[in-house]
């Protein structure tokens, strides 16, 4: 596919950003030279993210914008983040592990255009220390979800689930383990497909 008919994706980071390289490598032309999608920035609300570097290795503009200037003023920080995104000209935003509630101003302007990741079965443990949580509710089940990002924290249609067993001697840092695995895998297939306008679910099982 040629480079300008490629959707343009900034993928918003706050930490590790392993969410993020499975996503850059996947859009990698070497490894898939048909991806309907191709990254253009990589934006972190915190400059110690490691994902950073990561993003700049693999040749990708990778840029922080701080949040923490802007306490108080959660409109002027987003106004930052678009303005980053505009010069950019990204079309598509991946949310991959940014730790930052965004306003309904925000979501709005780029409602239809904005996946997430999120670790669980959602609707089921939304918000955070999902793997404790599965394990102390008794879950029989576990795993990932992808979705587009409605003004609702952790809502909006489902474009993906991953799912793996709970097994007897599960820790969190186990499941955390399992889980992030099967995001590395979910999250490239949905993108894939959303970028090329398709947002049947796709549904994977641990194997
Ligand atoms: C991922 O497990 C992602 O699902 C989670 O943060 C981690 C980021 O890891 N996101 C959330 O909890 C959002 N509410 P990464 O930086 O290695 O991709």
């Amino acid at each position: 596919m040629s480079a300008q008919a490629r959707r343009r994706v900034a993928i918003l980071i706050s930490g590790t950003g392993s969410n993020m390289e499975a996503l850059l490598a996947s859009m990698d032309p070497a490894a898939d030279p048909e991806h309907p999608a191709t990254p253009v920035l990589v934006l972190s609300n915190d400059p110690r993210a490691a994902g950073l570097a990561k993003a700049a290795a693999r040749g990708v503009p990778a840029l922080a914008v701080d949040h923490k200037p802007y306490r108080g003023d959660r409109a002027a920080f987003e106004a930052a983040l678009d303005a980053a995104l505009e010069e950019a000209g990204a079309e598509l935003i991946c949310l991959a592990g940014f730790m930052r509630i965004l306003t309904p101003a925000f979501v709005a302007r780029w409602q239809g255009r904005m996946l997430n990741i999120h670790p669980s079965l959602l609707p089921r443990h939304k918000g955070l220390r999902t793997h404790e949580r599965a394990l102390e509710a008794g879950d029989a089940e576990h795993g990932c979800t992808v979705h587009e990002v409605t003004a609702e924290l952790d809502d909006g249609p489902i474009l993906g689930q991953a799912r793996t067993p709970i097994l007897p001697g599960d820790t969190p840092d186990l499941l955390a383990a399992r889980v992030r695995r099967l995001e590395h895998r979910l999250y490239p297939l949905v993108l894939r497909r959303f970028a090329a306008g398709d947002r049947t679910p796709v549904m994977l099982q641990d194997d």
